[in-house]
């Protein structure tokens, strides 16, 4: 049987994630590993309402085929939403996907030939790697300060391998949290402005800011670039809705490889999404989420300060769902997790998030999908989980 697989199949990682999602269905755990938002945050009734509405009135265009492109409604409100925020982009930049992870491998499909250079963040987010990994490039990786990328590293990457995209997630990273500082986006205007190299700007995070000044774009530095948006962080993830903003030439070959794919995305939750955001305070819902999170955030950041070793580093993220702990050099996050397991707390070890060399000693920890009660519990037992192992070593 084995032969039988294309070799691309075995050059790409399990998701360490969704494995980690497996173990972590017992209800006795306490789990900041898997990304998922607060269900709490979801819009219940809201979309309750939308849904029948939709299916009152305009149930044989909700359920028919539709156009590769996406709901022309749904696309002008997204453009309509940049446009208010000083960005230029009409609803004929807009392709919508499933979730953007659809986008990212439409990305893959259209620009990689094997043995292509992707420059990512070093660590990135692990279903990028997957996603690009299949059409088996060449990962090039550039180190995360806490401003954004290494600029010199990058500088110097792009001269020597000349690659055809760079994948970055500048706000509120997954897994670190970091966002990019309003100098280095200009920075990476210069840089990208004069080779090829095409910036995908990874965006699902943008909007949960809950702390701090909101920042423009790369893209607005940018002379071509492809931004990616989703409503997963801020409506439902289950919904499958994101959507991708490219120039013409980049929009033709990614509908052309959209309909090989599926056609069109599903265009029901398209029309449920749009009267949602239509009939809706969109706003208050945010800001809620924003709340909520914040909480949320500050809460492991109290603990952590409370009950991790003084000498652990982590990221102080100002929106977003993670922040990145580093244990001191020699420690095993790996060896963590299976001490943490046992005291019932789980997290991602931050190797999942590296094509290469990964730093064995860092840990990812999502803050939505825990509240409050459960956030200080978890902490303090990840904090002994600590203490066990270093007097392991
Ligand atoms: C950086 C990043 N990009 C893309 C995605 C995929 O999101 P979706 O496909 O749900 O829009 C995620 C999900 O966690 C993410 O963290």
């Amino acid at each position: 049987m084995k032969n039988l697989f294309a070799d691309r199949m075995s050059k790409v990682p399990r998701s360490f994630v969704r494995e980690i999602l497996k173990v972590t269905e017992n209800p006795d755990i306490i789990s900041f590993a898997g990304g998922l938002p607060n269900p709490l945050s979801f819009p219940h009734n809201e979309l309750a309402e939308a849904s029948a509405f939709v299916l009152s009135n305009s149930s044989n265009k909700a359920l028919q085929y539709s156009s590769t492109e996406g709901y022309k409604p749904l696309r002008e409100y997204i453009a309509n939403r940049y446009q208010l925020s000083g960005l230029d982009v009409s609803s004929d930049n807009i392709l919508i996907t499933n979730g953007s992870q659809q986008g990212l491998d439409l990305i893959g499909k259209i620009f990689l030939n094997r043995g292509d250079a992707v420059l990512i963040e070093r660590p990135t987010y692990l279903a990028a790697i997957q996603a690009f990994g299949l059409y088996e490039p060449k990962f090039v990786s550039v180190p995360l300060l806490n401003d954004g990328v290494d600029l010199n590293i990058l500088k110097n990457m792009v001269e020597t391998f000349n690659p055809k995209i760079f994948y970055s997630v500048p706000n509120f990273q997954n897994p670190t949290g970091i966002t990019y500082s309003l100098e280095k986006r200009k920075e990476i205007g210069k840089i990208f402005n004069k080779n090829r190299t095409i910036f995908v700007e990874d965006n699902p995070y943008g909007e949960i800011r809950f702390m701090g000044d909101d920042l423009p774009p790369v893209k607005k530095y940018l002379k071509r670039s492809i931004l990616l948006g989703s409503f997963s962080k801020i409506v439902s993830p289950g919904m499958r809705l994101g959507w991708i903003v490219a120039d013409n030439e980049i929009m033709n070959n990614l509908v052309t490889a959209k309909q090989a794919s599926d056609l069109h995305s599903n265009f029901l939750s398209q029309m449920i999404v749009h009267r949602y955001l239509t009939d809706n305070d969109v706003e208050k819902h945010l800001n809620n989420i924003r709340k909520m999170y914040k909480i949320q955030r500050d809460c492991m950041i109290t603990m952590i300060k409370k009950y991790f070793p003084s000498d652990v580093k982590y990221t102080r993220p100002e929106g977003g769902m993670f922040l990145w702990v580093t244990l001191h050099d020699g420690m095993s996050s790996m060896e963590l997790f299976e001490i943490a397991l046992d005291e019932n707390v789980a997290f991602v070890p931050g190797e999942a998030f590296y094509s290469d060399d990964p730093e064995l000693n860092t840990l990812r920890l999502n803050f939505s999908n825990s509240d409050v009660k459960k956030i200080e519990e978890g902490i303090k037992r990840l904090g002994n989980s600590i203490k066990m192992l270093e007097l392991k070593m």
